[in-house]
């Protein structure tokens, strides 16, 4: 079966799958969008996705493509038609079509575009590794909790990344605090085995893996601790690791060139994913 898409009202083999040349999405970055996990064919953390969605349109003055529940429609039939088991819906709405000019056209209907992505599990000897990260500077606006599509510093920091041989990087704002990552949130843990994430402003994307794992950490009985940590005290934590709807839970290990602890996945963070796994595990199971 070919990959399908979602464009506007119709269900279209993906390569075939367009949007006119003047939305104001590729013309103005002018949208935002959406990415939801699918772990065994159910989708993880529906709601706080949708609600996050509704609260990014609304910053932007866009409106809803279409009622919640249709939504809902058409992302199982999307996971149907591809016949999803592990991976993601990817969704996207922008401002919809008009005539190049900076300012809101006057009449526009949201343009709304879905698809899925198929995600292998994460290789064993990465969790046990963990992986690197790169520090750099944040060169981003000051709406960073709006999940714009208009990603363009974090795609030249994901490349420098890449050309770093690092897997992700950790933006820095311009008191050497570390923000977060191009795709994904920053965490540290403590000597006193606390995990540490940047408190959710206008700096950072109030990731939904961050959310729903803080309260898997304080159901679970661990103690955490919202606020800024700077590169210097990332490089001295006991452990490191950073989540996405992606990545889930997953073990930093190097900060530029230094080890974090003793340069293996840290045991807290090991036991943190293995809840947040369970968390996800639980949803299927309609818990
Ligand atoms: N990225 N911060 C940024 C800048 C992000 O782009 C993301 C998600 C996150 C983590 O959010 P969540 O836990 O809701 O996935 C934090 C997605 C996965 C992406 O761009 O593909």
């Amino acid at each position: 079966m070919p990959r399908q898409a979602y464009v506007n009202g119709r269900y279209l083999p993906h390569g075939q799958a367009t949007v006119h040349i003047e939305d104001r999405g590729f013309q103005f970055a002018d949208g935002i969008y959406e990415v939801v996990p699918v772990r065994q064919g159910t989708l993880i953390d529906e709601e706080p996705h949708l609600d996050r969605l509704e609260r990014s349109l609304g910053e932007l003055r866009i409106a809803m493509p279409m009622r919640r529940r249709a939504i809902k429609l058409i992302l199982r039939e999307l996971i149907r038609r591809n016949d999803l088991h592990d991976g993601f819906v990817y969704m996207q709405v922008t401002r919809g079509v008009a005539p190049r000019d900076h300012k809101f056209p006057a009449h526009s209907t949201p343009t709304l575009v879905m698809t899925t992505r198929r995600m292998k599990p994460h290789r064993e000897a990465v969790l046990r590794d963990g992986v690197s990260v790169i520090t750099a500077p944040d060169i981003r606006w000051g709406r960073c909790d709006i999940k714009s599509v208009a990603l363009l510093p974090n795609v030249l920091v994901k490349q420098a990344a890449a050309e770093a041989g690092a897997y992700e990087a950790w933006q820095v704002d311009d008191e050497g605090r570390v923000t977060e990552g191009s795709s994904s949130n920053a965490w540290i843990v403590t000597g006193d085995n606390k995990a540490v994430t940047r408190d959710a402003t206008h700096a950072i994307l109030n990731g939904i893996t961050r959310l729903s794992l803080l309260k898997v950490i304080e159901a679970e009985g661990y103690s955490f601790e919202e606020r800024p940590f700077t590169v210097a005290e990332a490089k001295t934590a006991r452990e490191a690791f950073l989540t996405s709807s992606s990545s889930f839970v997953m073990p930093v290990t190097r900060i530029d060139d230094a080890p974090v602890g003793d340069g293996r996945s840290g045991k807290l963070t090991a036991a943190l994913r293995k809840h947040y796994m369970d968390y996800m595990t639980e949803q299927g199971a309609g818990g």
